[in-house]
């Protein structure tokens, strides 16, 4: 079995487009300029049939590794829905939180950081049975002790928040 990284990073935003991958590729940089074992997974993609890249492949690219490595092939959904919806408009079987943390397989040597990003908010479906809520199922089985960062009223500082202040 991979084992997982000694430390994996949650990437997850408020809704899509508000720079989860952005940041992702620049902290994988980041690690990695550093001297940093990074992988990164997408435990499910969707996207417009006509976008340029893909984020698996922008993550694959600045962490070394392939596009399918990053997500596997059969979550890849070129349609602009969250993971579930867009598995049923396409025909195919949708996945449980189940499926998705069972597929997400880390480099066979240990990984000294690992980071994944979540498909849309953190109220968007990634599977048929959830989502990604600070605290739930999800991310309490990819990080192994989780806590929370984010921008709040600090000017741009990052702040921790305990879990008991989250308010999900
Ligand atoms: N901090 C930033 N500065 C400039 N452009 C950004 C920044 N964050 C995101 N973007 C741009 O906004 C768009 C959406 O960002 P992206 O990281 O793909 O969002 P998400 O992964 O949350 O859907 C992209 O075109 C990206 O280049
Ligand atoms: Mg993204």
């Amino acid at each position: 079995m991979s084992p997982r990284p000694a430390v994996v990073v949650l990437v997850v935003g408020t809704g899509t487009e508000v720079g989860k991958t952005w940041v992702a590729e620049r902290l994988l940089r980041a690690w990695r300029a550093a001297g940093l074992a990074a992988a990164a997974r997408k435990p499910a993609q969707s996207f417009a049939p006509g976008d340029a890249t893909t984020d698996a492949e922008r993550l694959g690219a600045a962490s070394g590794e392939g596009a399918e490595t990053v997500c596997a092939p059969h979550r890849w959904y070129p349609v602009p829905m969250a993971p579930p919806m867009a598995a049923e408009v396409l025909g195919r079987v949708p996945s449980t939180l189940v499926d998705l943390v069972g597929e997400v397989i880390w480099p066979p040597l240990q990984a000294d950081i690992g980071l994944v990003e979540t498909a849309g908010g953190v109220r968007s479906p990634q599977a048929v049975d959830g989502g990604a809520a600070p605290g739930g199922w999800l991310v309490r089985r990819l990080a192994r002790r989780p806590r929370t960062f984010d921008r709040g009223q600090t000017g741009g500082s990052p702040v921790f928040r305990p879990r008991s202040a989250q308010g999900w």
